[in-house]
């Protein structure tokens, strides 16, 4: 059995919830390791339709167990939201869902300075969720942060009172006037700490003996290659890593232990907040994308920017990735286009590159060099088959091979899980295992 890692190729937003909903009967576990409910996770379910934030999209599989692990930033608050929400659905979450105690809480006082920086930077903001993600992760850099087992123990009032000392001088700064409760806060943190009790323990241990068990895990990336605090289009990026080392650093997983990686890749971009971003559409052709593809996003409900697929974005992904396999998303999207571009290099101080650059002057002076192809001009909703599949699309697909060097080994032309191409390959057959005939099944009797 293999332990594989999901990880997004673009900026976010490529249809990791879909995709891990579908390959979860091959798995036995599913693990998040970086972020926290910045992300945005949609499933349909089905009939059903969830937004899943926190919580692992598989925990809807009733066989399934999730695991929030030591890399993740957790609001209990929000956690406990989504608890209730899945209870209220009817999906029991009693002995398979576990937090790890290791993992960073962010506190209210995180989420309002984040809010106060972005209002300071104006023209300039990142964009961000407005989560507290960033300061939560500053907190942990800093040794400051209150960690999940933290918040029923004795030290907790002097840990408050250092990380209220160091936020509460950042917040003044920015013209905030009132003082942190620190009694308040420790007060609010012990009521968490008894709510967590059923779900809260050092999951390390659980994970190590799920992988000597044989037991498969998968684990689910949030956000995409390029928001990735080291390799994103920086300082446009959020604070974790959120490729795929993160999967055993966010885990305590040793990267040994990792079979392979699905990359999910849109068949065009999109991105949520600022920064640099080569292919985007400023016209119709954007407007088309952002309303057909329903570009709006899961937990701000700010519309996306929407533009070109980027080949060169992708190969940098799939390199630093590993990336054994592209699921490639929202095919479907693209189907009435008379005309479908893709960027397949830049164009740069008269220079033609391939390789994506790393300097935050290049990612706004690249320009794209341009593929043209034919439209396909037809519905690709719900075919199975990579063979039915339109030539055009087909030759879309392989394109794509081709430019990231990786195959394509799903596609997806819908919301649902049956809408969704899985191909006989030997990359998901590895990962996927003797799964591979339950997804399968799957995906046709849903
Ligand atoms: P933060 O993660 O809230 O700090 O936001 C930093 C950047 O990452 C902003 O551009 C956000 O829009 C973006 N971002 C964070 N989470 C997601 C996600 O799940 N999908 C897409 N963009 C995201």
């Amino acid at each position: 059995m293999a332990n594989a890692v999901i990880a997004g190729m673009q900026w976010g937003d490529e249809g990791k919830g879909k995709i891990v909903d579908l390959l979860c009967p091959a798995f036995d576990a599913v693990v998040r390791f970086q972020g926290g409910h910045n992300a945005g996770h949609t499933v349909k379910f089905g009939d059903r339709h969830f937004s899943l934030r926190l919580i692992p999209s598989g925990l809807l599989h009733p066989a399934m167990t999730g695991v929030l692990g030591n890399g993740m930033v957790i609001a209990p608050d929000a956690f406990f939201e989504e608890v209730g929400e899945l209870h209220a659905a009817g999906v029991d979450t009693e002995g398979r869902l576990f937090v790890s105690s290791r993992a960073t809480v962010i506190l209210p006082w995180h989420v309002a300075l984040d809010q106060a920086r972005e209002a300071e930077r104006g023209d300039a903001a990142i964009g961000t969720t407005s989560r507290g993600i960033g300061p939560a992760y500053e907190s942990k850099a800093s040794r400051m942060s209150v960690r999940i087992g933290d918040l029923g123990q004795p030290g907790l009032e002097a840990r408050l009172e250092r990380l209220a000392g160091s936020l509460g001088a950042q917040l003044r700064a920015l013209g905030a006037r009132e003082e942190l409760d620190i009694a308040a806060m420790a007060a609010q943190c012990r009521e968490w700490d008894a709510a967590l009790e059923p779900y809260a323990e050092d999951t390390v241990h659980r994970l190590h003996r799920y992988v000597r068990e044989g037991r498969s895990l998968l684990f689910e990336g949030a956000q995409g290659a390029l928001l990735d605090v080291d390799h994103g289009t920086f300082p446009y990026v959020t604070s974790s890593n959120t490729t795929t080392g993160a999967a055993a650093t966010g885990s305590g997983v040793a990267p040994t232990a990792l079979d392979g990686v699905f990359g999910l890749l849109k068949a065009y971009t999109t991105r949520v907040g600022g920064g640099p971003f080569p292919t985007e559409l400023k016209d119709r052709t954007g407007e088309f994308l952002r309303q057909r593809g329903n570009e709006v996003g899961t937990v701000t409900g700010r519309p996306r920017r929407c533009g070109w697929l980027d080949t060169v974005v992708a190969r940098y992904s799939a390199q630093i990735n590993g990336v054994s396999t592209i699921a490639l998303t929202k095919l479907d999207v693209l189907d009435d286009l008379d005309e479908i571009q893709v960027a397949t290099a830049y164009r740069l101080r008269g220079e033609t590159v391939r390789e994506l650059p790393g300097d935050r002057q290049d990612w706004v002076d690249a320009e794209p060099i341009y593929r043209t192809f034919k439209g396909w001009k037809t519905s690709t909703v719900g075919i199975l088959g990579f063979e039915e599949l339109p030539p055009a699309a087909r030759d879309y697909v392989r394109r794509v091979e081709d430019e990231v060097e990786v195959p394509v080994g799903l596609v997806s032309t819908g919301p649902r899980r049956e809408e969704t191409i899985l191909r006989d390959l030997p990359e998901t057959r590895h990962l996927l295992g003797e799964g591979f005939t339950k997804v399968l099944a799957e995906r046709q009797g849903s």
